[in-house]
């Protein structure tokens, strides 16, 4: 007869020890609402640009392909949420389908694991196959992590917009052309 409790005790420590282990396990999702407060809690403790929860579910309901979650051991870590246009291409002088990636974050014990990239990836490949021409988003130009994850990606700042925050900051916006890769 095989006895299987030590096995059981290897898989358990290493999925309560995730933090800082190289084979941390993460799964990345569509959002559903129940992954509601989850992700208003994130983006709060994350970002100083926040939301009322419907404005979450509003993405969700317009654009349920381009919002996914990351999830480690059952628990939210992260979350992007994005939505398709029709405006101005940042690379040329043509009206465009574009994705606007409007928030993305993952909790602080979490980060540099891949997470954000597996998110974005995620995000890079639907909004490929929505026949969107690129993709854009406006980042603070002091956040130095963010700007080197979406230049990784191939995004290019395309302009520097004055004050674009409401405490004065500057953004860069920062697009690359589809489809990805
Ligand atoms: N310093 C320098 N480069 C960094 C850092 C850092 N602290 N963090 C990530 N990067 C770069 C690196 O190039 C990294 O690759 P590497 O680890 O192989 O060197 C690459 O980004 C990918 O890193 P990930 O592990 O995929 O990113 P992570 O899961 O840590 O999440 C994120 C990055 C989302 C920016 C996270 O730091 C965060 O949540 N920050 C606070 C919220 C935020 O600023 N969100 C973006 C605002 S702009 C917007 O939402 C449109
Ligand atoms: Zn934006």
């Amino acid at each position: 007869m095989r006895i299987f409790k030590p096995y059981q005790a290897f898989i358990s420590t290493t999925a309560v020890n995730y933090v800082g282990l190289s084979e941390m396990q993460y799964v990345v999702r569509q959002f559903t609402p129940e992954d509601l407060d989850a992700v208003v809690k994130i983006n709060r403790a994350c970002l100083p640009e926040n939301y009322p929860p419907e404005f979450f579910l509003d993405h969700y309901y317009d654009n349920s392909q381009l919002f996914w979650v990351a999830e480690v051991a059952g628990k939210i870590v992260g979350y992007i949420m994005c939505r398709l246009e029709y405006g101005l291409s940042s690379f040329e002088r043509a009206f465009t389908r574009r994705v606007h990636v409007i928030s993305i974050a993952v909790l602080p014990p979490f980060r540099r694991q891949g997470i954000a990239t597996a998110l974005m990836e995620k995000v890079l490949y639907r909004s490929s196959e929505t026949g969107a021409s690129e993709i854009y988003l406006e980042v603070r130009v002091s956040n130095t992590p963010a700007i080197s994850l979406y230049r990784k990606l191939g995004f290019t700042a395309v302009k520097v917009i004055k004050s674009y925050y409401l405490d004065g900051e500057d953004a860069y916006l920062m697009a690359r052309k589809l489809p990805y890769p």
